[in-house]
């Protein structure tokens, strides 16, 4: 039996070659005579740490049960509890039970952005990155309330070194010390089209970010998790760094979580349309899950009823509450997420004459996603949300759903508060209203801010935070 030390750790090299070849991986062992010591040890000390099972899964079906409607919050039903669910809100986020978590590990290959895509300039007016949007809300939800509410951010190993450079290098954004709390997720080996791992060079395996839902193990791990709930942190927004104008400032949505004691809520839009490309929410058998587009015909997606509401009618842009006993207790209960395939290009080092080469393959990129947490919530509630305020994402370079689409919207919801606060808009077409969240964040606030200083826009307008603007 050949014993190799690895950094201290022992990897059993017969077992593994054992195991990896049972598995169809036996390649990963090739060559491993040409590498330098460290690399090889590092190389056998990563093969022996995946669960190599796991990538081989068969993912369960969700549709197994009879799928309904789930219960969700509707605009009515909002606006008529509002007046009781704004002040638990409240109270929790003064109380320091609320943190914001916000993932950003995703590697943005859509945007063909080169670094992480929090980095990206999107401020119209301003300049501002994603990332500043973003912590300037938490900055203002935090000096609202007068408490430091922690901000949590994952990283993968492919945004964390950026990320951190980036905040520090923009002193956090004005956040206090110790608020922005970064911690990065795992990732797993991308595969051939064969489920074969693929090499990103020679004693190293090509990896990707382990999705979305990495963020519920990496939370764990890190101990982020454990510590929230030291701190006496009950409830975890969660947000995807990509969206533009998701509020982080929500007293409602908090509200509904101290009321109904959930375990997570997800916040759902209203489709557009019946084949709107987009996650349901509905419930199958006695438990809430998102079921893609993907896994529906054309005729599933219009079901209804026996009342006649459409079965999918709510589309999830992504955004919940989590509360933090339950993912303590499905940590405890060593949970764990499964992985989701989908074709990806990637780019794979081959074995050949004068050192191989890296060329772009065909292969599966394997991830875990958030919303799988879903059916394992004994509560579970879905949020009416208004799309146009809630929802503008940063996907592609052009086109549908891209920064362009996204400053757009993001426009079109600050020229709407003007609007509402009796300014008269003019604009033509391709004027840009941009709005600092350090001077509103929300529309409650900025109407509660607004002073008529203006009563009349034609054209761009920005609007930054009070105390620059006077300069
Ligand atoms: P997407 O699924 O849209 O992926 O992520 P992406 O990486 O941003 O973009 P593409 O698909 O490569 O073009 C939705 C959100 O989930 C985060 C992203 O950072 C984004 O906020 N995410 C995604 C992670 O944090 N980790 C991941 O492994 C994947």
């Amino acid at each position: 039996m050949n014993i190799l030390p690895t950094g201290g750790a022992m990897v059993d090299h017969f077992a593994l070659s054992e195991s990896l070849s049972k598995l169809g991986q036996g390649h990963l062992l090739a060559g491993l005579d040409h590498l330098d010591p460290v690399t090889r040890d590092a190389h056998l000390a990563r093969l022996a740490e995946v669960d190599w099972q796991e990538l081989h899964h068969q993912l369960a079906v969700h549709t197994a049960g009879e799928v309904s409607g789930s219960r969700v919050v509707d605009p009515a039903e909002r606006d008529r509890r509002a007046g009781d669910l704004e002040p638990l809100g409240e109270s929790a986020y003064r109380d320091g039970r609320v943190a914001v978590l916000m993932v950003a590990g995703g590697q943005g290959t859509r945007l063909g952005f080169s670094g992480p895509k929090g980095c990206y300039t999107i401020g119209h007016h301003s300049h501002k990155s994603i990332y500043q949007l973003q912590a300037e809300k938490v900055l203002s939800l935090s000096r609202r309330v007068g408490k430091a509410v922690p901000f949590l951010i994952m990283t993968s190993p492919m945004t964390d070194a950026e990320t951190r450079e980036f905040f520090a290098a923009h002193g956090d954004f004005q956040l206090a010390p110790g608020q922005v709390r970064m911690f990065s997720q795992g990732t797993v080996p991308s595969l051939d089209q064969q489920g074969r791992a693929l090499l990103e060079k020679p004693g190293k395996l090509l990896e990707n970010p382990d999705g979305h839902g990495g963020c519920f193990t990496a939370l764990v791990k890190s101990g982020q998790l454990e510590r929230l709930r030291a701190e006496g942190v009950e409830h975890i927004a969660y947000i995807q760094v990509d969206n533009i104008t998701v509020p982080v400032d929500d007293p409602l949505l908090i509200g509904l979580a101290v009321a109904e004691k959930t375990d997570v809520i997800t916040k759902v839009l209203e489709k557009a349309n019946p084949d709107e490309k987009v996650g349901h929410l509905v419930r199958v058998g006695t438990h809430d899950c998102i079921i893609e587009y993907t896994e529906l015909t054309p005729e599933q997606t219009r079901q209804k009823n026996a009342t006649g509401e459409m079965v999918y009618r709510w589309g999830s842009p992504a955004i919940h509450c989590w509360s933090v006993a339950f993912l303590t207790r499905l940590a405890s209960a060593g949970y764990k997420l499964p992985l989701h395939r989908s074709a990806k290009p990637l780019k794979a080092w081959t074995p050949g004459p004068s050192g191989g080469s890296v060329a772009e393959v065909k292969g599966w990129k394997s991830e875990r996603f958030i919303f799988d947490l879903i059916p394992e919530a004994s509560v579970s509630l879905g949020l009416a949300i208004r799309r146009e305020a809630e929802f503008a994402p940063v996907k592609n370079a052009t086109g549908v759903d891209s920064a362009e689409s996204a400053v757009a919207l993001a426009s079109a919801l600050h020229a709407s508060w003007l609007a509402k606060a009796g300014v008269r808009l003019a604009l033509p077409a391709g004027a840009r209203i941009e709005i600092s969240p350090l001077y509103a964040a929300t529309e409650r606030q900025f109407l509660a801010k607004w002073d008529n200083r203006i009563r009349e826009i034609t054209g761009d307008f920005y609007l930054e935070e009070e105390r620059q603007a006077r300069g």
